[in-house]
């Protein structure tokens, strides 16, 4: 804890005897009154302060030390991520919804690495670029975005056409619809509009939002392990939320073939293969 007891303590006593004091000086009606309880009030306000001066420091130091760390991270892995990946116009702000850079330079990574022929993406945004870059580095692969939010979905397939990936990239509208699974009524992708896939290399688990439903991305696995290749990979973000972590723990249970990697990145990333034979 930042503040000790003392601090607390202190902080009350100043808080008591500043009330007190101003209570006593409302009987000063005359200049030289308020001047001595004015004069009272800043002096307890400076012992407070300089009592506390020690815990101040501490949060002072311990909030910005922590900002600091997670800005030069940022820096570092955007750094890391555009020389791996040139963008012809810049990226859409990687904050808030959008992937973070560190999981941009593992998605990369894998991609470099694996060569995927097919990468299906839940939840567009600037993980499509990201991957279209790369498979335009190798010369070969495309990807299928899944989008719910046929507004996104637009802007999204506007971002691939400035970026000029428009060639390997199919944005699909991918409306939410009750799906059954598991004795359960989920709200998914509309399954209409992925039943064509096939031998997906890379599945890139993004979407739908959390807000959705409770444990919102777990059909995800049930509904396109049939349709991974034999060596495909599955690439999770915002793994350390309660929702996703209770998720791979479901699909690790249900499907033991499946070695879950854990990496630590800002919103947390897991990575699923399969465990050779
Ligand atoms: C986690 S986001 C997907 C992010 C994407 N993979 C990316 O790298 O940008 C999941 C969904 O949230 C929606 N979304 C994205 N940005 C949003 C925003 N600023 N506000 C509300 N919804 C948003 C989109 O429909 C998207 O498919």
């Amino acid at each position: 804890m930042l503040l000790t007891k003392r601090d607390i303590q202190l902080a009350a006593l100043a808080s008591a005897s500043v009330l007190t004091v101003s209570v006593w000086s409302l009987q000063f009606q005359t200049p030289p009154g308020l001047l001595l309880s004015s004069g009272v009030i800043f002096l307890i306000l400076l012992i407070t302060i300089l009592g506390c001066y020690r815990g101040l420091i501490r949060a002072i130091r311990f909030y910005s030390e922590k900002e600091f760390a997670v800005d030069h991270k940022r820096l570092e892995e955007l750094i890391l991520l555009t020389s791996a990946v040139t963008p012809a116009v810049p990226f859409p702000p990687m904050r808030g919804f959008a992937i973070s850079p560190d999981f941009g330079n593992i998605l990369a990574r894998e991609i470099m690495h694996r060569k995927p022929r097919l990468v299906v993406e839940l939840g567009s945004g600037v993980s499509t670029l990201i991957s279209a870059y790369c498979l335009r580095r190798l010369g070969a692969g495309r990807i299928v975005s899944l989008e719910h939010d046929a507004n996104y979905a637009r802007a999204s397939r506007e971002s691939v056409a400035a970026h000029g990936l428009q060639d390997l990239v199919t944005v699909r509208h991918a409306p939410l619809v009750p799906v059954p699974l598991n004795g359960r009524r989920w709200t998914y992708y509309d399954p209409a509009c992925f039943q064509d896939l096939s031998n997906i290399d890379l599945l890139v688990v993004d979407g739908p939002p959390a807000s959705v439903q409770e444990m919102a991305r777990f059909p995800a696995l049930p509904l396109f392990f049939e349709k991974l290749s034999p060596g495909a990979v599955i690439l999770v973000d915002d793994a350390s939320r309660p929702d996703e972590s209770e998720m791979l723990r479901l699909w690790q249970e249900r499907y033991p073939q499946l070695s879950i990697q854990r990496i630590a990145t800002e919103k947390g990333t897991a990575l699923l293969s399969f465990q050779a034979a």
